[in-house]
């Protein structure tokens, strides 16, 4: 969380940071700010520090009303989501150094603060804000102060340091020299014709340049117009970024005529599944996951499976828990990140620990990795972001490719994961023989044709937003599901939760007359997903039973279940169909009215779709 931004270079400063934090904003929106150092003809280099509560717009608002006429010479910038102090004006960032020469923006926790804090503060150190950051300020002035070397500066400030951090800093008396530095949170750099940016995320600099740098672990890293890009440990013996280039181009990061950024990814989902499979099965039908860096043998040897994630991802995992058991007879289990590493779970080196994350910086995520490494089992990452730190600490990684995701809610991640987690399960039953090469085949077959069957699911959505828009009176929404419809309820629930801040909670349908039915009144609105009739009917049969118990204590049931379904039909007030396909792979098509179904009514409440509430995309704190 927190999006950051320097540049230095030939073109408009101010414009070239706004832009990047206009990007970054998904990272967080509680406040904005820009540090910029000034290098007018004849005259000492100065340094101004603008910053506003509220998103990026309010700061703009700011920046507007000032005298443009000269431009600065490098600056950065930052847009924040809050953890150390409410967010204000005095919390935003960039934090000045106590002599106001040095401004730092900062994304993670710096963990020591307290300490540091109370160490800054025996010495006579006034602090301006509540936030952990500030520490880091009046730190880099202090070692600033003894040589004027920014570089040297930061790399002493970074000795004193615990935590996740990562920092970028301009000095008032240097105005050729942005200094960034990054432990366990990311910063890539950019690299123009004469000019380099620093970022959290390439999306801030794609508008100029493809070409970047990723950074390792403990690095700090010197971009200059003179000098160009020096790069050096914590340690301050010198070092290197791994050069890559960004595939995707600034169309992706626009809205392309869509009201939203979630709207757009909704639609985007049948050509992200596509390119999640594409390359990846052969003429033969065989899985072709080279690119993982696991082996045949390495992929025979194991005997457990941990999936491990959060929020949507951890649903996209819980979905994967049902077809790897089922395709594999490998036991295989599903914990929150959050929780994995410290409930002292049982791993060795036949353990695959798959770790998804759409961002690939989770930092619930990346300590639960770090611990399965620790205790030796195998780590897979399925990330979308190439070079992020989660698919670098891994030992394979399986990228989802469903291009940028802004939105802060998930979709197309989502139903990439499950492509991706689909592709791995299979290839395990391919590899240790245990399915007939026919049923993999046929299953194969099926997920091909998936795209097709969700682009007809996206055709067909008019009747979803109308029963979002009947349900936005509504104060709680309920979904059920059994099998890997349960997953799904969840994930619509969490939709539903976190666009339109209203109840909705998702339950295995089975479970609810356990405690949960005591919360349906007339006219809630309750939303089943209902396996196929043909197959595993059993599972139909009960969840007709379920929607029947809802139905009697006063629920309006909008069911999502297969076309042709009539029994479902004669049962539920409303009915969404999607095209029939084997039951572990219904997920694909029955999240996305869902998706839709969260849209619409957040819509209708007035909520903002792309930025809700007290949220960022990227969540690099514990
Ligand atoms: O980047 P990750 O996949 O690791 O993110 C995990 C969750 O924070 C994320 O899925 C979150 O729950 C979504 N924004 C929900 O829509």
């Amino acid at each position: 969380m927190c999006g950051i931004v320097g540049y230095v270079g030939a073109r408009s400063v101010v414009d070239v940071v706004i832009d990047g934090l206009r990007r970054l904003e998904y990272r967080g929106y509680d406040s904005a700010g820009v540090a910029l150092v000034f290098n007018p003809d004849g005259a000492d280099s100065y340094l101004e520090v603008d910053k506003k509560a509220g998103k990026l717009a309010n700061l703009e608002a700011v920046l507007a009303e000032q005298d443009r006429s000269l431009e600065a010479a490098c600056g950065i910038g930052h847009t924040r989501w809050a953890t150390h102090g409410v967010p204000s004006d005095r919390n935003a960032h960039p934090h000045l150094s106590a002599d106001g020469r040095v401004a730092i923006i900062h994304n993670g926790i710096i963990e020591n603060f307290g300490q540091l804090r109370a160490e800054l503060e025996a010495t006579g150190v006034e602090f301006l804000s509540d936030t952990d950051t500030e520490v880091a300020a009046h730190l880099l002035g202090r070692e600033y102060a003894v040589d004027g070397d920014l570089t040297e500066a930061m790399t002493r400030v970074c000795t004193r340091l615990e935590g996740a951090f990562t920092l970028l800093a301009v000095a008032a008396d240097d105005p050729d020299t942005v200094v960034g530095a990054r432990r366990n949170s990311p910063l890539v750099v950019g690299l123009g014709e004469g000019e380099y940016f620093l970022a959290s995320d390439v999306a801030a600099f794609i508008a100029y340049t493809t070409e970047a740098i990723e950074l390792g672990q403990d690095q700090i890293v010197t971009i200059s117009r003179a000098d160009g890009i020096t790069v050096r440990g914590f340690d301050g013996e010198p070092s290197e970024g791994k050069p890559f280039s960004v595939d995707w181009d600034i169309a992706a990061a626009e809205k392309g005529g869509y009201d939203t950024f979630m709207a757009k990814e909704i639609h985007e989902q049948p050509q992200a599944v596509a390119d999640t499979l594409r390359g990846r099965i052969d003429e033969a039908g065989q899985i072709v996951l080279d690119e993982v860096r696991m082996s045949d043998q390495d992929f025979r040897d194991i005997d457990k499976v941990f999936i491990v994630a959060c929020g949507t991802s951890y649903h996209a995992g819980l979905v994967t828990k049902y077809a790897i058991e089922h395709w594999t007879r490998i036991p295989c289990e599903v914990e929150l990140a959050s929780e994995f590493r410290y409930r002292d779970p049982v791993l060795d080196r036949s353990t695959l620990v798959v770790v998804i994350s759409q961002s690939g910086e989770t930092m619930d995520t990346l300590m639960a990795l770090r611990h399965a490494k620790d205790q030796k089992a195998r780590v897979l990452a399925i990330s979308n972001t190439v070079g992020s730190t989660i698919p670098r600490e891994s030992d394979a990684v399986l990228y989802t490719r469903a291009g940028i995701e802004v939105a802060v809610a998930s979709t197309k991640a989502f139903l990439t994961q499950l492509a991706a987690c689909y592709l791995v399960g299979l290839h395990l039953a391919q590899v240790r023989g245990i399915k007939y090469a026919d049923e993999v085949s046929a299953i194969l077959d099926e997920l091909v044709a998936a795209p097709g069957k969700i682009a007809k699911v996206i055709e067909h959505l008019e009747p979803v937003r109308e029963m979002a828009r009947n349900s936005a009176g509504k104060d709680r929404v309920l979904f059920i599901g059994r099998h890997v419809g349960y997953p799904v309820a969840l994930e619509g629930a969490l939709k539903l939760k976190e666009l339109a801040y209203l109840h909705a909670e998702g339950f295995a349908a089975g479970e609810l007359k356990h405690g949960p039915i005591s919360l349906i009144e007339e006219g809630t609105p309750v939303v089943a997903i209902v396996p196929s009739p043909r197959g595993r009917s059993l599972l139909h049969d009960k969840i007709i039973s379920n929607i029947q118990e809802v139905k009697a204590r006063g629920a309006k049931v909008i069911a999502i279940c297969e076309e042709g379904d009539a029994i479902t039909a004669s049962h539920a007030d409303f009915v969404i169909e999607t095209p029939a396909t084997p039951t572990l792979l219904a997920p694909l098509l029955t999240t996305v009215p869902l998706q839709e179904f969260a849209i619409e009514l957040a819509t209708a409440m007035g909520r903002d779709i792309d930025q809700p509430r007290n949220l960022a995309k990227s969540v690099t704190v514990e």
